[in-house]
């Protein structure tokens, strides 16, 4: 590679930049999709791969609709891109059961079942007695539950595989270890024309910075503030061994996601800790003490591993989908904190439809612009 023209030129091969890359190109435009280290090897494959807006989100709004459209998208995309690339990605739609251990607990997630039902969502309370029914492996003195039937989880990382391989059989044109050093300008300084990489310069109509927690760097380099941070997640996994588990169990101090392949997955911290992605020996006894008293027989299954990714937060908890400030040619489409694998097909669409037709209905009150308002546009040197 030493230069290309491309349509599209999406920074950043995790789930969202594969996922718009896949949606782009099977609708027909010519996509460039640059990683420079492994797909999908940050907070994409570090996930625990839940689908769960009605657990994840605190109360009504944006978020949650984003996200409930999002999880009705996911059956038909997975079993497009499943037959398409040949892999399953085990995606299990088994409910969630957001419990309480106690009073205050209780309270809590009864409050937020009954705007939740009084909303219309699928959500059930579920009493002690019939918990103990629909999930026998839970602490006998669990005192309730919300009971969302529709959510569940999904295996990131052959996800990822599907994806990228989908990708390779649609002719996107797929770049790896090469790394974005510059944003390339013309004589106009706030027309972005592509990027200049460690293997040459890419050109393209519209560059899309997909690239998470370091989305703020590359936009950075125009001189503007970008409010994604990282938040340090750790995790880990450990064989289920003959204990069943049939929901993916939500609790005010950790969660459990069951897998199709016998482990099941637990986390995870919430910590800042920069761009470092070391699992701390507090981080994980945490982890795992947390859930203890969720399930106690899980403190006799066989530990396999822990890891860390770092989430992209945002100041106000959206992410940031469209148009980058005065910049033309430039858009981004990062931020989705603890929900970028659940985003990822309502992402992907919602972004190539503002890209491909002009539609910006989706995008609000997503829109970059919303943090750029006042931002200077910087000099920055011509390509050409
Ligand atoms: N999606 C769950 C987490 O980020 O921990």
């Amino acid at each position: 590679m030493n230069q290309s023209q491309t349509d599209f030129l999406i920074i950043g091969g995790g789930v969202i930049g594969l996922s718009l890359a896949y949606e782009l190109g099977r609708r027909g435009a010519k996509v460039t999709l640059l990683e420079q280290g492994e797909w999908g090897g940050q907070a994409s494959s570090a996930a625990a791969g839940m689908l769960a807006p009605l657990k994840e989100y605190k109360e009504p709004g944006a978020n949650l609709d984003l996200g409930m459209k999002s999880l009705q998208m996911y059956p038909e995309w997975v079993r497009e891109l499943r037959e398409l690339s040949g892999v399953d990605p085990q995606l299990a739609m088994r409910g969630v059961m957001t419990i309480a251990m106690d009073e205050s607990e209780a309270k809590m997630w009864h409050d937020k079942y009954q705007w939740q039902k009084a909303a219309g969502y699928p959500v059930e309370w579920v009493g002690q007695e019939d918990l103990r029914k629909l999930e026998p492996a839970l602490n006998p003195d669990t005192l309730g539950a919300i009971y969302s039937p529709t959510e569940g989880d999904v295996n990131n990382v052959l996800l990822l595989q599907a994806l990228l391989l989908a990708c390779q059989k649609i002719g996107v044109q797929l770049i790896q270890g090469a790394v974005a050093t510059k944003l390339l300008t013309g004589h106009n300084e706030t027309k972005i024309r592509g990027v200049e990489t460690t293997q040459g310069k890419l050109y393209a109509e519209q560059t899309i910075i997909t690239a998470g927690a370091w989305a703020g760097v590359i936009a950075g380099w125009l001189g503007l503030t970008v409010p994604i941070f990282p938040v340090r997640g750790q995790i880990a996994a450990v064989s289920a061994g003959s204990l069943e588990l049939r929901h993916v169990i939500f609790g005010a101090q950790g969660y459990l996601v069951p897998k199709q392949d016998n482990r099941i997955v637990i986390g995870a911290t919430e910590d800042q800790a920069g761009f470092r992605r070391e699992v701390s020996m507090a981080g994980l006894a945490s982890v795992l003490t947390s859930v203890l008293p969720y399930v106690p027989s899980i403190g006799e299954a066989t530990f396999l591993r822990a890891w860390a990714g770092l989430r992209p937060g945002t100041v106000d908890g959206l992410p940031m989908l469209g148009p980058i400030g005065d910049y033309e040619g430039l858009a981004m489409a990062s931020g989705h904190y603890r929900n970028g694998i659940l985003l990822s097909p309502v992402t992907a669409r919602t972004m190539a439809d503002w890209l491909l037709t002009g539609d910006r209905s989706g995008l609000t009150p997503f829109l970059p612009e919303r943090f750029f308002r006042g931002q200077v546009v910087q000099e920055s040197e011509p390509a050409v």
